[in-house]
């Protein structure tokens, strides 16, 4: 047979079996014999480099090349749902619906929320030919390449099945719990740092610029919403049953309910039983089935007015509290953990869980023994959200006390007026905070310095090699090479990477300090407007007020730091090291007030700069972009494809409207 025959017949078979594998969890075939087909075409695909074809189920291994990803405009905005979180907000819902309708019979298909990021997938001819992330709703990441990777998101769909010839179908991107599990338990045991949850771990992967790493990962998708011209059903859920014809993977939790009580049936029913899914769930969509009325009901600015969601509460359980240690952050802030015996809560074991503050224990009046009660909501710290009176009997431990020591150094606590918490006041000589300072000097964001990490700084940290940020650029590779040098290569790489810092600019440079309050924009404010430390460490209080974005709070740290010997000391160290205390001659050229005092909106696509390059260099010029329009919007800098809630809105506020080239002729 004729090798570009077979090469065809093979993918079609291929992308059947995957679907009956992924989609319907029907094979009909063992894996064994897939593995011997997908064997057979990788080599005749690698025979014919000209009949290459990104959909080809070979395809879904992904590639080791890593790749930017460009930004693209939504043909149709990706909105998104307005909440609820409770039963009386749904009914008000549905009272709104049957207004809007004027009497009208009409349907409602509830789903489930599935906790995942969204993706809106683009078939032309039956192919995939691009997947776009929400981005901001207007403009998204071109993700296509990460997408192929994920085995339940058909490639081609089969011939003839009455698909249009172009159409749009949106969804969630997701990481099965069992994914997430082994994913995490790998990380833990290579030191790494844990996801929080399914839907960060979904988000990394999919925004990872090497798609083999996506395709290791197991990630899954489910489709919830089709558009685009020629979709010939009435209703959203008739769609999606056609969709599911095509080969896409439709939440098997769909139904059409026509009243609110069966509404709440089906909250009450998933409410429990989403425990036994397969991926994580954060509540129900309620969708108004009908076209035609979800067009008559229409759009607010961000939402539709035909659908809603109802997040399901938090998941709550019971424990017994034995033990309350107190933790010290890199700011010196004194942390309450209770320590409990474990529960599983949202699919993960929990033993410990936060106490906030002193006044939040006293508000529990909280015993060692008590039973209390825990959530898990979207992060990863839990809460204790009450404490069961009832249970208490005489077997009831000690009052819980808030520390009056640092438990790392022994320092007395203090407590600012007007904070909840406590802090150690010995910032130079505590050691988390000490150590807390190193790894936020090393950051990314900060000196950048990625040959170090938490374990290493703390190695160093316990050998006395460093006890400030200073102490960085006196390490020599003999100290850290270890007996007999066997670790020279990458002692040689973290001396090199420290030494590679002092290019760092001033701005970074002042942010990595670590003055409190003084966080990345407060840094880049008072770099461009001292332009060296020496003027910075020299300013009043009136002087650092003049800045935009520089209140009291962040002025009087300010002049606290600078007002310590030990600080200033510290400084002159590092510009011996060669760090940057000033702003270079090419900074101080491109910058300009131009725009001082002016808040700008970007919207659309752009050509001659990306939107990251408008939002620098309109920083640079002295300006703040802002992400919404409001009255006080200076002007709205607009590509191409600007999206039509925020043209109208422009407009009936009267704001200027800029062409790129505007803008970049009004910089020059
Ligand atoms: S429909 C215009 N259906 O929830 C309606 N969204 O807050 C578009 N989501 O961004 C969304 N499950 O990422 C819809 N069954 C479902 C969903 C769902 C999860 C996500 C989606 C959206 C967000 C809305």
């Amino acid at each position: 047979m004729d090798e570009a025959v077979r090469i065809s017949q093979l993918r079609a078979e291929l992308h059947q079996h995957n679907c009956r594998y992924y989609v319907l969890s029907q094979p009909t075939i063992s894996d064994f014999e897939f593995d011997a087909l997908l064997r057979e075409l990788q080599e005749l695909e690698a025979r014919h480099p000209e009949l290459f074809d990104p959909n080809s189920p070979t395809q879904r291994v992904g590639s080791d090349l890593n790749h930017e990803f460009t930004q693209v405009a939504h043909v149709r905005p990706m909105l998104s749902l307005s909440n609820t979180y409770n039963k009386e907000e749904v009914a008000e819902f549905y009272r709104r619906v049957e207004e809007g309708l004027q009497g009208q019979p009409f349907q409602i298909c509830c789903e489930m929320k599935f906790d995942g990021l969204s993706i809106s997938l683009h078939y032309e001819h039956g192919q995939l030919v691009r997947a776009v992330t929400r981005g901001d709703g207007t403009v998204g990441d071109d993700v296509t390449d990460n997408i192929r990777t994920i085995r339940s998101i058909p490639l081609r769909l089969p011939d003839d099945a009455g698909y249009p010839d172009e159409f749009e179908i949106r969804g969630e991107v997701l990481m099965p719990w069992e994914s997430f599990e082994r994913l995490n338990a790998e990380r833990e045991s290579r030191e790494e740092a844990l996801f929080a949850n399914p839907r960060n771990a979904a988000s990394g992967t999919l925004k990872s610029k090497n798609s083999a790493t996506v395709a290791s990962r197991g990630l899954d998708a489910y489709l919830y919403y089709l558009l685009g011209e020629g979709i010939s059903g009435r209703g959203h859920y008739e769609n999606l049953q056609q969709a599911a014809q095509w080969g896409f993977k439709i939440g098997p939790q769909m139904r059409l309910v026509g009243s609110l009580a069966e509404i709440y049936d089906y909250i009450d029913y998933w409410d429990e039983e989403r425990r036994h899914l397969p991926v994580a769930t954060d509540g129900i969509v309620l969708k108004v089935n009908s076209l035609t009325q979800q067009q008559s009901l229409g759009l607010t600015a961000k939402s539709p007015r035909w659908a809603i969601a109802y997040k399901f509460q938090a998941e709550q359980q019971e424990t017994i509290l034995r033990e309350v240690t107190f933790q010290v952050g890199r700011t010196g802030a004194v942390t309450p953990v209770a320590n409990m015996d474990p529960i599983t809560l949202a699919g993960t074991v929990v033993r410990r869980a936060t106490l906030n503050n002193e006044d939040f224990i006293r508000s529990f009046d909280l015993h060692i023994g008590d039973r209390v009660q825990v959530i898990k909501g979207g992060e990863i710290i839990p809460k204790i959200v009450g404490v069961n009176l009832e249970a208490r009997d005489e077997t009831l431990g000690p009052c819980v006390e808030f520390v009056k020591c640092c438990p790392e150094c022994g320092a007395q606590l203090v407590r600012y007026e007007g904070e909840a918490a406590h802090y150690c006041p010995n910032e130079l000589a505590c050691p988390p905070q000490i150590k807390g300072k190193i790894e936020h000097f090393i950051s990314r964001k900060a000196m950048n310095i990625d040959s170090l990490g938490p374990e290493t700084i703390d190695d160093y940290f316990r050998r006395g090699l460093v006890r400030d940020v200073a102490d960085l650029y006196d390490i020599r590779v003999a100290q850290i090479a270890g007996a007999n040098r066997t670790r020279e290569l990458s002692a040689r790489k973290i001396v090199q990477g420290i030494a590679d810092s002092v290019k760092v600019p001033f701005e970074r440079v002042l942010f990595a300090l670590g003055i409190r309050f003084v966080g990345e924009v407060a840094a880049k404010a008072l770099a461009r407007s001292f332009k060296n430390i020496d003027a910075l460490a020299a300013a009043t209080l009136d002087d650092l007020l003049q800045i935009n974005g520089i209140g009291v709070v962040i002025a009087q740290s300010l002049l606290r730091w600078f007002a310590d010997a030990q600080n200033r000391w510290l400084i002159e160290r590092l510009k011996m090291a060669g760090l940057q205390f000033a702003l270079s001659e090419e900074e101080l050229a491109s910058h300009s007030d131009r725009l001082a005092g002016q808040s700008i909106v970007i919207s659309g696509v752009f050509e001659q700069h990306s939107r990251d390059e408008y939002k620098a260099l309109i920083e640079r010029h002295g300006g703040k972009n802002v992400g919404s329009i409001s009255a006080k919007t200076s002007f709205i800098l607009a590509g191409a494809n600007m999206g039509p809630s925020k043209l109208e809105k422009a407009q009936k506020l009267g704001i200027r409207i800029l062409t790129e080239q505007d803008f970049l002729a009004m910089i020059e």
